[in-house]
């Protein structure tokens, strides 16, 4: 059985998230999808409300959990008894930041491996601070996000 863990800010998910999470669920026996909660970003969306579009976005995937941690990523890997950490790479700008965590999180635990999935070109230059500068404006950003981001955005920004 493997399982990974695919750990993010999530504020919000995109499609971008869920072309990898659908890449990772076809490579591995269960993909854990973990909201990092108390991080140095201030996000527009609740812990809960993260976790509500994520439940909800991804009701419809078979080998997929959502769960949040606090504290180091390797750890909660260990704890959910996860063999690696699955990140996204975008672009080469992502690789700089993503090589460095990658490497310090091998050196922190050498079990947990990083697998880096690419998501479909199309997704290159989504990233969820455009989603909530968009939303914010009205603009229509519904081929970005699922339904459930949709109606939240909405809400938010009514
Ligand atoms: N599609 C669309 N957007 C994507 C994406 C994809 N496939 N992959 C990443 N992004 C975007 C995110 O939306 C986010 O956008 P934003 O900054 O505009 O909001 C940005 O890329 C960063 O993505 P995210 O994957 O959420 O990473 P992060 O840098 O916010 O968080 C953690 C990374 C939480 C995994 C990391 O900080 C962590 O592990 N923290 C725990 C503490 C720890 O263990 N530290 C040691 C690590 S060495």
């Amino acid at each position: 059985m493997r399982k990974v863990i695919y750990p993010g800010t999530f504020d919000p998910v995109t499609n971008g998230h869920l072309d990898v999470i659908k890449r990772a669920t076809e490579l591995f026996d269960s993909v854990v999808v973990t909201v990092a909660v108390n991080i140095s970003k201030t996000p527009l969306f609740t812990n809960e409300e993260r976790l509500d579009m994520l439940k909800e976005s991804l009701k419809d995937f078979k080998n997929v959990k959502i769960d949040s941690f606090e504290g180091l990523v390797v750890e909660h890997a260990h704890q959910v008894g996860a063999v690696g950490i699955i990140r996204g790479l975008r672009a080469v700008s992502d690789f700089e930041y993503e090589f460095q965590m990658a490497l310090m999180n091998r050196k922190l635990d050498s079990d947990i491996k990083t697998v880096f999935l690419m998501p479909h070109e199309k997704y290159t230059y989504l990233n969820s601070s455009l989603i909530r500068n968009l939303a914010e404006l009205h603009a229509d950003i519904s081929e970005f996000v699922p339904e459930p981001v949709l109606d939240a955005l909405k809400t938010k920004f009514k």
